[in-house]
């Protein structure tokens, strides 16, 4: 009796042939709800993929009195020193896997998101592909020596999905509050948060500060939004929350106070879909509010050409603007980055 070969199911092997071959990778997560203690399977919809830019050289600038809160080129009100690309959310199946394209060469790192586009837990370390590259991982996070699920994950029905925008979006962007959330605010909060009447003690307008705005102060400074505290802080709590594990929803949308009080229905403030993905997105993404490293921060430069210009993609991704500053012009020479040895000396 001769044999026959068995019927298998078809499935797209992930792989090369995926690629555009002008530096993408391809990931394959088989069940994101492996280390997600407290999600109910099914609640999960998207991976979101962000990238933590690495501050380029060309980004040390210094003009009196325009850095602070010890970064150096601000971006944050003590979030993080990073800037934030968003590069588009892919879905995650019902059997909780996932498989996507993703471009190489970057700092990226995961958001898994309900229905809602709001954060259920993130990466906060991140991830480097070369070109043409397959990685697989299990989920959100699994044990460093547990094997994949068995059986054929869902994502694997179809080619890998390659990464979208969200409602209102174009992928990628920089994520950059004047633009993302100030005129959310402007359009549903100032007539009863500015600055003549603050209800709640509370001022939304977007009125230029020393190094940010009015709105984005008053949110950081009242912890309306759950954010990783970096670099900064006398407490040593602030740098614990960024090494231990976190169950989920401790961090981002879900978490912040500004989000809450906009979803469970505040006076007459109704926001489209497109406004609240800006608004959590924001959140999501550790609440930065600058967009690229280039660009003179300080109000007393308000006057000058290179004043918090808006960031472009290139910009974002550490390519200076054509019209930046550069470094050679620098006020401040560079202290020597090495101190000199005395040899010799006992
Ligand atoms: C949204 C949840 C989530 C998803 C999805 C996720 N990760 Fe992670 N990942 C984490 C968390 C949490 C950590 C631990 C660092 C931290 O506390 O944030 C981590 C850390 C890592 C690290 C660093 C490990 C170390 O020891 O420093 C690598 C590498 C990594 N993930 C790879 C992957 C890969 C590959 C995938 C699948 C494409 C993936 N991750 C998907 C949440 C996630
Ligand atoms: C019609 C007027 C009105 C509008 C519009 C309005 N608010 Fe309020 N808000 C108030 C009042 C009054 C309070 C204080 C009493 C209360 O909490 O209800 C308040 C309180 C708050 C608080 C609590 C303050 C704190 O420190 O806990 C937050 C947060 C807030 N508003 C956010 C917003 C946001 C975000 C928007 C826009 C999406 C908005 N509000 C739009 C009237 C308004």
């Amino acid at each position: 009796m001769g044999l026959s070969p068995s019927e298998t199911a078809r499935t797209a092997t992930p792989g090369p042939q995926h690629v555009d071959g002008r530096g993408e990778a391809v990931l394959m997560m088989t069940d994101v709800y492996r280390g997600l203690e407290g999600v109910e399977r099914g609640e999960i919809k998207y991976l979101r993929v962000l990238e933590q830019v690495a501050r380029p050289w060309a980004a040390r600038r210094f003009w009196p009195e325009d850095e602070g809160l010890g970064q150096h080129a601000i971006i944050s009100m003590h979030a993080h020193i990073f800037v934030k690309i968003h590069h588009g959310v892919v879905p995650v199946a019902e059997d909780g896997s996932a498989c996507f394209t993703v471009p190489a060469e970057k700092n990226l790192f995961f958001e898994a998101l309900d229905q809602d586009f709001m954060e259920v837990q993130r990466m906060r370390s991140f991830l480097n592909l070369r070109p043409g590259e397959t990685r697989s991982c299990i989920g959100c996070h699994e044990e460093r020596r547990l094997a994949p699920p068995s059986g054929t994950p869902m994502a694997l029905a179809h080619p890998p999905s390659r990464l979208g925008p969200q409602p209102g979006e174009t992928v990628p962007r920089p994520i950059y509050y004047p633009t993302d959330v100030q005129p959310v605010l402007d359009k549903h909060c100032v007539a009863c948060h500015n600055p003549k009447k603050p209800e709640g003690e509370l001022d939304l307008s977007g009125e230029p500060t020393t190094f940010f705005n009015r709105s984005y102060e008053q949110v950081m400074s009242k912890k309306l939004v759950a954010y990783i505290q970096e670099f900064h802080g006398p407490q040593p709590r602030a740098q614990k929350t960024n090494v231990v594990p976190l169950p989920p929803r401790s961090l981002g949308s879900h978490a912040s106070g500004l989000i809450a009080v906009v979803r469970e229905g505040h006076y007459d403030a109704k926001l489209s879909a497109e406004e609240m993905a800006r608004l959590v997105t924001w959140a999501d993404a550790n609440a930065p509010y600058y967009g690229s490293y280039f660009g003179r921060r300080n109000l007393k430069y308000k006057d000058h050409p290179d004043f918090r210009p808006t960031p472009t993609l290139e910009s974002a991704s550490g390519t200076p603007p054509p019209d930046a500053q550069p470094y050679a012009q620098s006020p401040r020479p560079p202290a020597p980055l090495v101190p000199r040895l005395r040899l010799g000396t006992p």
